[in-house]
């Protein structure tokens, strides 16, 4: 596609081939250049007058869930040719979770950087970003929300879920469960060993409502992904359809451009907070979505995902708030079903990458079905409103979270004595010592774990310290600036802002301090007098930035968890 001048004389924007050109200063000579290079690559006119369409392609082998991700490239590129544009294929980084030291988190906002800039660099109509792993999808749609085309996500979707002696699996709920069994001394070497075989059965994201089925799901409902995306096991043939539809879907939006912030709207938003809601979705989609939002330009607050939750049900029966797995969610209907349920409190009139406004859409879905219990009505849910709770007081004067559908009921309200770890590694040292002076009663707290100190690591859910393991204690409160798996349980109060780096109150708590959770009145604090806290407070000394790198710019830019942790520049 060529630039054309209209009646007036005056120039089309550049499409195609003639979009983002490189700067030799002879915009003749980069287009002959340009053209050169793709001829000895086996491109012709012909191809060259296609919508050009881009297509990330976040394959690594360092990403096993990623690892059927060039089979959906391959159908996203069918689709394009399909319907008449001109597939190019490009890489980013790609994140997966036990592979991202320290954590995947430090490394988010850098993969939302990169997307953009390879958008804005490289010539494209519009753009398919592929992504399923935890950090992948929320950093693609951060660059998508400042994107100047059209972006359409897809996701390489759920693993199926394993067995081990009759009993089914599945990560990663189940992962840290087989392991506190075993440090609880119900399980052996050799039995644990068995069940790590069994846990990851296929490809695909954590197959309960983790981080990455949270955002999937977000993502549907935002309305960034084609209906029906985020639930399609990794190995399904429905997963390669929805690939495939994706591709001559971005034709399409190449043809007639809708940008990603016409449709990451306020109120889509909204629906996104009201389906987290009833999903009991991850703790950590709260950064994210902040994060999302604040590229794209709407106001959203941490008490916006409180407002929220506290009026929608429960109404996913999913690990770990609930008992199922995501392939019941997809046989139940997946996110159409779900949206459908939640029908009397969305905002219908919200228009996505599909083009139709939403209250369309779900005319043609019928809701819950008999049949199923995983996707429940509003008149009968899963569970009560409230399965995220935002905290705030002494201990989180900007805030806290805690994912109350995972917690234990009666440590809802607690209070008990401070037992403090200095960092997720004074923890890893100090949590198996036989002599560590603990009770079921304590409060751990764990600080130096937030945004600044370590890029916020998913540290947040400390395991039992083994004593109390082995005496079959499985939850106790505990309390950081860290953040936690969107597949741990437990009652576990996590983001903390601000953080102790940055002089947070959680940097002056002192064992045996008292604290007091009361998730009732949304209250997490530090019993100490003002006074007291404030004598604690003089002569607070940050901890010294990196010398260099990345750590440099990531210390000395990111923001707190409850502003989104994205870089305060971006
Ligand atoms: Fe990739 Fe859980 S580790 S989604």
């Amino acid at each position: 596609m060529s630039a054309d001048a209209d009646a007036a004389g005056n120039s089309a924007p550049p499409t195609g081939i003639d979009r983002s050109l490189t700067s030799y200063g002879d915009e003749g000579f980069s287009r002959y250049l340009r053209k050169a290079f793709l001829a000895g690559a086996g491109y012709d006119s012909t191809d060259l007058d296609k919508p050009i369409i881009g297509i990330a392609n976040l394959f690594s082998d360092y990403n096993p869930c990623h690892r059927l991700m060039p089979g959906m490239v391959e159908q996203v590129q069918r689709g394009v040719l399909e319907a008449g544009g001109l597939p190019m294929v490009f890489p980013t980084m790609s994140l997966h979770e036990s592979f991202s030291a320290p954590t995947s988190m430090f490394l988010r906002n850098l993969l939302a950087i990169e997307t953009e800039e390879l958008i804005k660099a490289q010539p494209m109509d519009a753009v398919v970003l592929l992504g399923g792993c935890d950090k992948t999808v929320p950093a693609q749609l951060m660059a998508a929300a400042v994107s100047e085309v059209p972006v359409i996500l897809d996701v390489v979707g759920p693993m199926m879920t394993g067995s081990w002696r009759g009993e089914r699996l599945g990560a990663c709920t189940d992962c840290r469960r087989f392991w506190s069994a075993y440090r609880g001394g119900e399980l052996s070497d050799q039995e644990i060993h068995e069940v790590e075989g069994e846990l990851v059965n296929t490809s695909g994201t954590c197959m309960v409502m983790g981080t990455a089925s949270t955002m999937a799901s977000i993502t549907e409902t935002l309305g960034m992904m084609l209906p029906g995306g985020a639930t399609p096991t990794a190995p399904s043939g429905a997963r390669l359809r929805h690939a495939t539809a994706t591709g001559r879907r971005a034709v399409e939006l190449a043809r007639n451009p809708v940008l990603p912030r016409e449709i990451m709207t306020r109120a889509a938003f909204e629906n996104a907070l009201t389906v987290l809601a009833a999903l009991g979705g991850s703790t950590n989609a709260i950064i994210h979505v902040l994060a999302i939002a604040r590229r794209a330009g709407v106001d959203l607050v941490l008490d916006d995902f409180d407002r929220v939750s506290s009026t929608v049900p429960l109404l996913v029966d999913l690990k770990p708030s609930g008992t199922g797995y995501m392939q019941e969610f997809h046989n139940a209907g997946g996110v159409p079903v779900l949206l459908k349920a939640l029908e009397s409190r969305l905002d219908l009139d919200q228009v996505g990458v599909a083009g139709q406004p939403l209250g369309e859409l779900l005319k043609d879905v019928a809701p819950p079905a008999s049949w199923q219990q995983v996707v429940r009505t509003l008149e009968d849910p899963v569970g009560p409103v409230g399965a995220l709770a935002v905290l705030r007081g002494t201990l989180a004067p900007d805030g806290a979270v805690i994912k109350v559908s995972a917690a234990t009921q009666s440590l809802l309200s607690h209070e008990g004595p401070a037992l403090v770890f200095n960092s997720p590694e004074d923890a890893a040292q100090r949590l198996d010592d036989p002599d560590l002076d603990v009770t079921a009663d304590h409060v751990l707290v764990l600080r130096n774990a937030g945004p600044i100190a370590c890029g916020m690591p998913e540290a947040g859910s400390l395991p039992i310290p083994r004593r109390l393991a082995e005496q079959g204690i499985r939850d106790m409160v505990r309390v950081s600036d860290a953040r936690m798996s969107g597949t741990s349980y437990g009652t576990v109060v996590l983001h903390c802002a601000p953080e102790s780096a940055a002089g947070g109150p959680l940097a002056f708590v002192r064992d045996g301090d008292m604290i007091r959770l009361d998730v009732p009145g949304r209250r997490i604090d530090l019993l100490v007098s003002s006074e007291e806290l404030e004598s604690r407070m003089k002569g607070f000394e940050p901890p010294a930035l990196p010398a260099r790198g990345f750590q440099r710019l990531h210390a000395e830019s990111v923001l707190q968890a409850n502003e989104g942790g994205d870089f305060r520049f971006l």
